[in-house]
């Protein structure tokens, strides 16, 4: 048997890459402030900015755009997606949104009360963010594995359920739900195992409480589950999705992951504790339960996409992608959260540049490195998006200075691969010329978006 893993698809519409050299992309990048979020996508060869919304649809799903009902009320599109969900995730309630953070927020608003708690292994900014709005408190209970870069452990996803029942038991009554977000993408797209999944819902159920599921990579975490937890090897990975989401009272998705769509989301609930509150909530700020912000066609996408997204052999080469550049960059030395998730590959800012001071902010300097050698944009999860400017004019650093590479579904090949691990090799070999960067403009809230560098 050849040993090469092919891209299980070929290509039938391309969109040409726009080449620049070394100085052009010096010159863009001054433009830009020296902030990658500022560049215009066409000068980037290769963007890893983020898996989200940026994938390739195929050809079926171009195909059922054109069957997209754009009724108002009660569309066909919607009553066809409806049944692919409440088969996926076993829930009878569908409500569609226009994208992940818009499920949590009508979710949140039905079901939560201020001054109370939500423990998750971790939250991703948005879910946080939906949380903190309502006055609740974001509680993040990942295992101790999962914290540590260079750990190996298979389920590096894992929900500390010693700390979570502790939890329980302390502040039982100020908490609504129980969250788990799978993969878990703020801990480096580490999956979660079906058995921490079980015992975290019979520990919840045990004090009387829902569990709700972030599941908008729950495809790459039930293949995960299949690859490496014992007694999944032969059951389909469908299966193991469904099976995951039996145990989950709730979920919300955002379907720009695995729904293999460009734009979407929705909220799939067991029963009716919080469904008319949501659809109220849903109808304020999406639209029609039917439509949920989305137009006929983008329904018909997803409920293509979701089905796509499932299928074994895209799995086994998703995942694939990600551990072969994790391959090469152990083959040339630099450091990155092991094991590599299933959406990216998360580079330790500090292998390559260990003698960088944080107040030069390495792994943004590593990005903007990566950008100027080859043209590649990844984002910086280092003390610029995690980090504060104090009262005093002093800064608070993070605790890791972390480079995400996020590849976007069906869209980069093999040589792409090959390519971004030669630059990455390079800049690696000239680390000694790349300069550190000062904030001189900074906006109070998530300042990564749209701070101004000058180098130092
Ligand atoms: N939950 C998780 C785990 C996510 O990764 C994201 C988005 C969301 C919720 C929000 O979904 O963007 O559709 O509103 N993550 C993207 C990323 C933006 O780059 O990781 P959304």
């Amino acid at each position: 048997m050849p040993k090469t893993l092919i891209e299980p698809f070929r290509i039938k519409s391309v969109e040409p890459i726009r080449m620049t050299t070394r100085a052009d992309r010096e010159r863009l990048l001054e433009q830009a402030h020296l902030n990658p979020f500022l560049l215009h996508a066409e000068d980037v060869l290769i963007d890893w900015l983020t898996d989200s919304g940026t994938g390739a649809m195929s050809s079926r799903q171009w195909g059922a755009i054109m069957e997209g009902d754009e009724s108002y009320a009660g569309a066909r599109s919607f009553y066809r997606l409806e049944k692919v969900v409440q088969d996926i995730t076993g829930m009878p309630h569908f409500i569609p949104t226009h994208q992940g953070r818009a499920a949590e927020k009508v979710l949140f608003s039905a079901a939560c009360q201020p001054g109370q708690v939500v423990p998750n292994n971790c939250h991703f900014d948005t879910t946080r963010a939906n949380l903190e709005v309502l006055g609740v408190e974001a509680l993040d209970l990942v295992i101790a594995e999962g914290l540590q870069p260079a750990f190996d452990h298979p389920f590096k996803g894992n929900i500390d359920l010693a700390r979570a029942e502790a939890l329980l038991n302390e502040r039982g009554d100020a908490i609504p739900f129980g969250m788990l977000t799978v993969t878990n993408n703020t801990g480096g797209g580490q999956p979660v195992s079906m058995a921490n999944i079980r015992a975290w819902a019979a520990l919840l159920k045990r004090y009387g409480k829902p569990l709700v599921m972030d599941i908008c990579r729950f495809a790459e975490n039930a293949m995960f589950i299949k690859l490496r937890e014992p007694g999944y090897a032969d059951m389909p990975v469908r299966a193991i999705a469904q099976e995951m989401l039996s145990h989950a009272d709730g979920c919300t998705m955002s379907a720009k992951k695995d729904g293999m769509v460009n734009i979407g989301g929705f909220i799939a609930l067991k029963d009716d504790r919080w469904l008319e509150d949501a659809r109220n909530a849903l109808i304020l700020s999406e639209g029609f339960p039917t439509y949920g912000g989305l137009a006929g066609r983008d329904l018909e996408a997803l409920a293509v996409g979701l089905e796509e997204g499932l299928q074994e052999d895209y799995l086994r080469y998703r995942l694939r992608t990600a551990e072969y550049l994790g391959e090469r960059l152990e083959a040339a030395g630099i450091g990155f959260v092991k094991p590599t998730g299933g959406h990216a590959v998360y580079i330790d800012a500090r292998t390559v540049l260990p003698d960088m001071p944080q107040a030069h902010y390495p792994a943004w300097a590593l990005c903007n490195a990566l950008y100027l050698e080859g043209g590649i944009r990844g984002v910086e999860v280092g003390s610029v998006m995690f980090g504060k400017r104090l009262a005093d004019g002093s800064e608070a650093y993070h605790s890791m200075e972390l480079v995400r590479l996020a590849f976007p579904r069906r869209m980069y090949t093999q040589s792409h691969f090959d390519y971004a691990a030669e630059v990455i090799a390079e800049v690696k070999q000239r680390a000694a010329d790349i300069r550190g960067v000062r904030i001189v403009k900074q906006p109070p809230l998530l300042r990564h978006f749209t701070a101004e560098f000058a180098w130092v």
